[in-house]
């Protein structure tokens, strides 16, 4: 059932083209250029009336609800807070009846995110799950919500799951926009017209897996890693370093490139690479210069940036280039070959990728 990969991670890296496609299937029409979700034309009210959306997850998952807080906020212009399901759950939160909970789990039996959901239904919270596994404890405990249906995700590492949540969540950021007159028709088609193009882009991105594996090979000794982004890319460097945890044991952490220099930067020299993702936005002229700053301190750099960069591919030892995509969809695409990269580096390191040790593919205890 691995298809002829070596490893469940790796054939469900590849898979991810054609389970985004799975995922919008019967939502997206591409011919219309418009989105339909059942769980949206069933409460839109509700939905498109939430005076805010707290989003719990752990995780992988919460990483994705980051990305879903900058979707909703800049789609809907409602305010949106991320918050670990277990810290949520014991915080006494404020929580009101006009608030949208969005439960986000793979597995939809994680203990914390269920006590999450059941916490904020008590306190009449409308709930949204985003799951994958169809009839899980936590799709069963929600009011409404979607489906990711990227098929039984096997490797402890959540790979494919991740893009199926953005995915989810940029659908429904985009539809509730529409559905509340914030996102005008031109914007709706033209971010409907990006999304029908990702699984196009993920394969491109997908093609650069040997040039990820040969370098790799350099990173089989590393100790430390630092991953860098901003905006957009600031939940993608989180969640490339978990990923490199989770599978190498090596020590990553993810920062906002710009925080940099407010305290990570003392730890750059020679031995320390940093991943940076540097495509294309509006902020391209700080992350380079970002960049600038770690070489100067004989940081090794491997850049993910977009297709027909110069200035970085100046300055970076190593570059995976992306094909060019509307910056809200930025992380279904970047996110790939930072899986990759941890995916090579733990198997030079003669490493479990499929079953790292201490962890369990769904934590039902807490
Ligand atoms: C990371 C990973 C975990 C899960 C987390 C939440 O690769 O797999 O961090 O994302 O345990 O699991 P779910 O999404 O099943 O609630």
């Amino acid at each position: 059932e691995k298809n002829g990969f070596p490893h469940f991670m790796l054939k469900e890296i590849y898979d991810q083209p054609g389970c985004i496609s799975d995922c919008m299937g019967g939502r997206v029409n591409p011919d219309a250029g418009t989105v339909t979700l059942s769980a949206v034309s069933n409460f839109k009210e509700r939905l498109a009336g939430a005076h805010r959306f707290i989003i719990v997850g752990c995780g992988t998952s919460w990483h994705a609800g980051l990305i879903g807080k900058q979707l909703i906020e800049s789609f809907c212009r409602v305010p949106v807070e991320v918050e670990y399901a277990s810290e949520f759950r014991y915080r006494n939160p404020v929580i009101s009846s006009d608030d949208v909970v969005i439960a986000i789990s793979q597995s939809g039996e994680t203990a914390d995110t269920l006590a999450a959901v059941e916490l904020a239904k008590e306190k009449g919270a409308f709930i949204y799950g985003i799951c994958n596994v169809v009839g899980s404890s936590i799709a069963r405990a929600t009011d409404t919500g979607s489906y990711i249906h990227v098929g039984p995700e096997i490797g402890v590492a959540s790979t494919k799951a991740f893009t199926g949540q953005v995915m989810v969540l940029a659908l429904l950021a985009l539809l509730l926009g529409k559905e509340k007159g914030i996102v005008s028709e031109e914007e709706y088609h033209q971010t409907v017209a990006g999304l029908v193009e990702i699984p196009g882009k993920m394969r491109e991105v997908l093609k650069q897996d040997s040039l990820i594996a040969d370098f790799s090979k350099m990173f089989t000794y590393a100790r430390n890693f630092i991953y860098l982004g901003r905006g957009y890319a600031f939940p993608v460097a989180l969640e490339g370093a978990l990923k490199l945890k989770e599978i190498s044991y090596i020590h990553a952490e993810g920062y906002p490139a710009a925080e940099m220099k407010h305290g990570p930067i003392a730890l750059v020299d020679a031995e320390m690479p940093v991943v940076v993702i540097a495509a294309q936005s509006a902020l391209y002229d700080k992350v380079l210069s970002n960049i600038q700053e770690i070489k100067a301190r004989k940081g090794r750099v491997i850049a993910v940036v977009t297709r027909g960069d110069t200035e970085i591919k100046k300055l970076a030892d190593y570059c995976i280039e992306l094909p060019d995509t509307l910056e809200c969809l930025l992380p279904l695409v970047a996110s790939i070959p930072l899986q990759l990269l941890a995916y090579h580096i733990a198997v030079y390191r003669g490493m479990d990728v499929d079953q790292p040790r201490n962890l369990a593919k769904s934590v039902t205890v807490e």
